[in-house]
């Protein structure tokens, strides 16, 4: 059974691609999926590495493919303190720009890249992980944040709505069933929607292992975000076999005990996904089988991970058995 398919009345089912998954992984993505997010290929570094330079052939390729088959594509991501260049917040001898300049440029950045992909692109992550983590600070520090101030992100939304205002814009962040950081999360969002800025969704990453978050903290975080009333993405699932501080490197294949607690999970959070699915309208995985995941190799050098639905040979795993049998 396909997963779009299966979960057609709930969501759009996505997975994340780059320019070798797209021919690797093809058949899988084309036979499964209904929805992609470009990994990298529209990163700031990626799209504009230089002032007077854009490169879009990489992110072009990967919209038409989507297209061509049928699949919504999410757009990923506009305004990041990580993998965006340094030219975009210093002057060529070094010395910082100030906050007019930093907004124009914010500002035609988006508005290239929009308006290029309008029409083509469903919903955008506009801003990615600004919340900081821990401590009693709101906001992580970064260059916008510096430069600019509090109010980068709410320009950022509007130069995006502006820029199409047909695509749904989202905020997406990690570490979001946290206790700590989702209540920072709802209180971003909360005094953005406040503002009148014009934010429809909140992206919720769910980079999640085999033992955490637990499922109580993951439904509260839902619950609370539910109540915001704007729609709910799962942006980057993936299930990790490790803890995020195991080191262990002696694997050469997942063991039958963790397939069976991540079907175990991939089942709960299924079961949870279709529950709130009034809100939660797209779940997209950080990849789609376990021949290539980020997580390889992170944050454990020389260790593999195997965190997807569909194995190496892109075979089903007893989690994409259990997933299905929740519907
Ligand atoms: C974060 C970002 C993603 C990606 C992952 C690692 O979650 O949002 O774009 O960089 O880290 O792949």
């Amino acid at each position: 059974m396909r997963l779009r398919e299966a979960f057609k009345k709930h969501f759009l089912v996505g997975a994340a691609v780059d320019p070798v998954t797209l021919d690797t992984q093809r058949d899988l993505l084309i036979e499964h999926f209904n929805s992609v997010t470009v990994e990298s290929d529209m990163k700031f570094e990626r799209l504009h590495p230089s002032e007077d330079q854009y490169t879009f052939e990489a992110a072009d390729r990967l919209v038409s493919l989507a297209k061509a088959n049928g699949m919504g594509v999410r757009g990923h991501t506009l305004v990041w303190h990580n993998q965006t260049p340094k030219w975009v917040f210093e002057h060529q001898d070094g010395s910082p720009v100030d906050r007019e300049t930093l907004l124009a440029l914010m500002k035609s950045h988006i508005d290239t890249v929009l308006s290029r992909y309008r029409g083509d692109i469903y919903a955008w992550d506009v801003v990615n992980e600004a919340v900081s983590d821990s401590g009693s600070e709101l906001l992580r520090p970064s260059k916008w944040l510096d430069i600019i101030g509090d109010d980068f992100i709410a320009k950022a939304f509007e130069y995006a709505h502006e820029a199409d205002p047909g695509a749904l814009l989202f905020y997406n962040d990690y570490n979001e069933a946290v206790p700590e950081k989702r209540e920072k999360i709802y209180a971003l969002v909360k005094s953005l929607l406040e503002q009148g800025v014009p934010i429809h969704g909140l992206g919720i990453q769910s980079h999640w292992s085999l033992h955490h978050p637990s499922v109580d903290d993951i439904r509260q975080a839902t619950e609370q975000y539910a109540s915001l009333g704007l729609k709910l993405h799962i942006t980057e699932l993936d299930v990790s076999m490790f803890a995020f501080d195991d080191r262990r490197i002696d694997l050469a294949a997942p063991t039958e005990e963790m397939l069976a607690l991540q079907a175990e999970r991939y089942g709960q959070f299924f079961r949870l996904f279709q529950e709130y699915s009034e809100y939660i309208t797209s779940v997209t995985f950080w990849g789609a089988a376990d021949d290539y995941t980020w997580l390889d190799h992170f944050p454990v050098r020389g260790r593999k991970n195997w965190p997807f639905l569909f194995d190496i040979k892109h075979q089903p795993k007893p989690s994409y058995w259990k997933v299905l049998e929740t519907i």
